[in-house]
């Protein structure tokens, strides 16, 4: 029994795999890439906007199309579910189509497509498999528009979390919860359905987004992890006053105070250099933002993370004392906004994720897959407290990405997309 259901694991699993077709996941993907391009190449979706709601809605149809009944819960998260023999809890997969305010065509976007690729190819091999096959769109995994990130798939985790997400505001002071209602609206023709349903397990296919697979030569990556990251917003208000006639000593300038921290927080990086802490003052408003005058406020982003926690821990108690213990004229506090332990992904699906992806890197004579840690987060941090779940990865040019000049070689992203294939055609028939 256990033999013949291992057997149709693999018959579905290969089968799934040599059914990917990469020109039509590179028509998917200009396709998709349109909804938000720029003239750089790059791709400007922020979640919740316009033209996220047009290629949310491009998705559905597409997913119509190939026969997937179509369901969105009351986290604009999509499901595009291929029917299994059973009604099982199914095997999901997917990511996100958010971008930055400034980012690449592949950053998410690649994951969603890889999935529908694997419907298509479940579809042209004639396969059934035994436990329904999901591929998910999750709302607002960047955090860029509103913050924190991962908001659809952590409040799928834990639908308590969606009241304070809803109270979010971006810069224009528009909040998640409205957005998120007129998503809803757009989709009325899209049955709800509710959020933490069982799943048998979760496979997120990403771009790394970091140098690692390129460096070491090898097309696909089993993720053992996802490294711990801490978000914060330090705040100062001091007074805004003019450039031209307030003398030096009595200003209580925002910006001045700012900067001073902010080479303090530098050096406490450059301190734990060795330890694998990467900090990144990415967002800073500026009020009234004036050529000729003295900033009154400003508040600025702290967003560091590492594989080890402790390391963390540390910089946190660091970042505490010299935010309190800055002396000027005004005040200034520290909010911390998001934190995340390490995810680990349990043995047993790395197991199957490396065996997916020794077969495509064996057909396509490449060099066998590694595993890496991740230093991005993903929707798969969130999933990993639900069920099993599992992250590969293919390169990224230069390791760069969260920039319109993010590239991956197409082969590559065909690799990608066949291992996720066979990876998930195993779980949805073993
Ligand atoms: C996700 O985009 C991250 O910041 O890691
Ligand atoms: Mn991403
Ligand atoms: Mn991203």
């Amino acid at each position: 029994m256990e033999q013949a259901r291992g057997e149709r694991a693999r018959t579905v699993a290969e089968s799934a795999q040599d059914h990917v077709d990469g020109e039509r996941l590179r028509r998917a993907i200009a396709q998709l890439a349109a909804f938000g391009g720029r003239e750089d190449g790059g791709v400007s979706r922020q979640t919740l906007t316009d033209i996220d709601l047009q290629a949310r809605r491009h998705l559905v149809e597409r997913a119509r199309a190939l026969g997937c009944e179509v369901r969105i819960d009351e986290a604009a998260n999509l499901y595009f579910r291929r029917p299994g023999e059973q009604d099982l809890p199914p095997v999901l997969t997917g990511s996100h189509v958010d971008t930055q305010p400034v980012g690449g065509k592949l950053d998410g976007a690649y994951g969603v497509l890889a999935g529908l690729e694997l419907v298509e190819a479940l579809n042209d091999a004639k396969v059934r498999t035994a436990r329904p096959v999901e591929v998910v769109c999750w709302t607002n995994e960047e955090g860029s528009r509103f913050g924190p990130g991962c908001m659809g798939s952590s409040a799928f985790v834990d639908p308590a979390r969606l009241p304070a997400y809803r109270a979010a505001v971006d810069g224009d002071q528009v909040t998640f919860g409205e957005a998120l209602d007129r998503a809803l609206q757009q989709m009325a023709d899209v049955p709800r359905r509710a959020m933490k349903q069982p799943l048998a397990g979760f496979v997120e296919l990403h771009i790394e987004q970091g140098p690692v697979l390129e460096r070491a030569g090898v097309a696909l990556g089993v993720v053992t992890g996802i490294q711990s990251v801490r978000w914060y917003a330090v705040k100062a208000r001091g007074v805004a006053a003019h450039a031209g006639t307030t003398p030096m000593e009595v200003r209580a300038d925002a910006m001045a105070a700012c900067i001073e921290v902010a080479h303090r927080l530098q050096a406490e990086a450059a301190k734990a250099a060795g330890s694998g802490l990467r900090l990144t003052l990415g967002r800073w408003v500026v009020s009234p933002n004036s050529i000729n005058t003295i900033p009154g406020e400003v508040e600025f982003t702290v967003d560091a993370r590492c594989v080890d926690e402790q390391v963390l821990a540390r910089f946190d108690a660091g970042l505490r004392t010299i935010v309190a213990g800055h002396a000027w004229r005004g005040r200034m506090e520290l909010q911390p906004l998001f934190a995340r332990a390490p995810t680990r992904f349990p043995q047993a699906m790395l197991d199957v994720m490396a065996q997916a992806c020794q077969r495509a890197s064996r057909i396509a004579g490449k060099p066998s897959p590694i595993e890496l840690t991740s230093g991005a987060f993903h929707d798969a941090m969130y999933l990993a407290d639900h069920c099993p779940t599992a992250m590969i990865f293919v390169p990224s040019k230069d390791g760069l990405s969260h920039n319109a000049a993010e590239e991956t070689a197409h082969e590559d992203l065909v690799l990608g997309a066949r291992a996720l294939a066979h990876a998930v055609g195993w779980l949805a028939s073993a």
